[in-house]
């Protein structure tokens, strides 16, 4: 059993779409996982995905319109396995709030997608929908790094 988790700050643009795209995925391959995402930050708590996060998702073929954001905790470093952050700066959040657990990955989502190490899903939030575009690229390139790495 894989249990993911995505972090991103703020949960509403790429955290939820990297979520939708993985669900997708593994529905696609008959894997059961446990799928979630949070933000590090808590200002959109409650709050449904963001419209052009839902658009681009929609325009793929993913319904991540029921999603909800909610703040990460201490907990999620016992629900997840692989706690998986969209940029530098969560990370560095996660790895302040995560106690040490053997077994438990704390990494950034893109280090899984090969020739992508150390890089950053961007923050498309204050951009045009090109940036939403990117960002489903990159959720779409995460989730088949996640499934080929469970076929390995
Ligand atoms: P996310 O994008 O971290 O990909 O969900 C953001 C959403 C909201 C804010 C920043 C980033 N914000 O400052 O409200």
């Amino acid at each position: 059993m894989t249990r993911v988790l995505f972090v991103c700050l703020g949960n509403i643009c790429r955290s939820p779409m990297a979520e939708g795209a993985l669900r997708h995925a593994t529905l696609a391959h008959g894997l059961d996982w446990t799928i979630d995402s949070a933000g590090t930050g808590n200002w959109h708590a409650g709050d449904p995905p963001d419209p052009r996060a839902q658009a681009m998702a929609a325009a793929h073929g993913v319904d991540i319109t029921g999603l909800r954001a909610r703040a990460v905790c201490r907990h999620d470093f016992e629900r997840f396995d692989l706690v998986l952050a969209m940029d530098h700066s969560n990370l560095a959040n996660l790895r302040r709030l995560a106690p040490a657990r053997p077994g438990l990955i704390l990494s950034l989502a893109l280090d899984l997608v090969p020739g992508r190490a150390g890089e950053s899903v961007a923050d498309p939030y204050y951009g045009d929908e090109s940036g939403f575009l990117r960002t489903w690229r990159d959720a779409e390139a995460i989730a088949r790094a996640l499934i080929q790495r469970a076929h390995a």
